[in-house]
């Protein structure tokens, strides 16, 4: 009778082991990327991206960044129909480093006491942070041969050398981080019953005559 008892609880054990040694994917997200997905989508909603990059900076101020910093949803859509398409894993890497390279970029410009610094990039650069180390445990490095394409953003990007700016305003660096997050991280965010292609420029155009939001 004991011994019997002992034997389903180590089979439950044994069931239980299995099921959470099972990979849990959903698609191509794994779910433990939403959480932290999820986090920092909050931290870049529109009112933060509003009050911290455009109500507390001079009237179209700029900074300048590098051409390949600037990420968007058409760079998604052109690297995806290159002769040889860009994965989802090339395209999240290099939204990640694009994104982190533009926060550094809005800080140089910023005085240690700004309180974009404090209040906000601070804590957003650490949400990235804690994302990275998540991505990079979902996602082991293997060498592998990039597309063409792919290799040579990551060439421009780690250029010392390389010259080629433009200007931006702060705002819209991180208006183009949340809108390639929702596209190139869909699985985490859309619902049955949303319809949105997120990586759709057209749903974004849509959003903006629905809830206008000044750039
Ligand atoms: C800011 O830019 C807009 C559009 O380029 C322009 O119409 C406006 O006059 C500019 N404002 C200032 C204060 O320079
Ligand atoms: C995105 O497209 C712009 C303009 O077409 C280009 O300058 C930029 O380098 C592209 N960014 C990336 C990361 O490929």
């Amino acid at each position: 009778m004991v011994w019997s008892k002992v034997w389903m609880l180590r089979g439950l054990l044994v069931a239980v082991g299995l099921l959470w040694t099972l990979p849990v994917w959903v698609s191509s997200v794994p779910n433990t990327l939403c959480g932290p997905l999820e986090t920092l989508r909050q931290q870049l909603s529109s009112t933060f991206r509003r009050r911290y990059l455009k109500h507390n900076f001079p009237i179209n101020y700029t900074i300048q960044v590098h051409y390949e910093e600037v990420f968007k949803l058409h760079n998604i859509s052109r690297l995806r129909n290159e002769n040889e398409p860009a994965e989802d894993k090339d395209l999240q890497e290099l939204w990640l480093m694009v994104a982190k390279t533009g926060i550094k970029r809005i800080l140089w410009v910023l005085p240690e006491r700004h309180p974009t610094r404090r209040r906000y990039l601070a804590d957003l650069e650490g949400l990235f942070r804690n994302f990275e180390q998540s991505y990079v445990e979902m996602n082991p490095q293997e060498e592998r041969v990039l597309p063409d394409s792919i290799q040579d953003i990551w060439d421009r990007l780690n250029d010392p050398d390389y010259q080629g700016w433009r200007s931006v305003k702060p705002k819209s660096l991180l208006d183009n981080c949340y809108r390639t997050l929702l596209c190139l991280f869909k699985d985490c965010f859309v619902e049955d019953k949303d319809p949105y292609d997120y990586c759709n420029r057209l749903h974004w155009r849509r959003e903006k005559i629905q809830t206008p939001q000044p750039t």
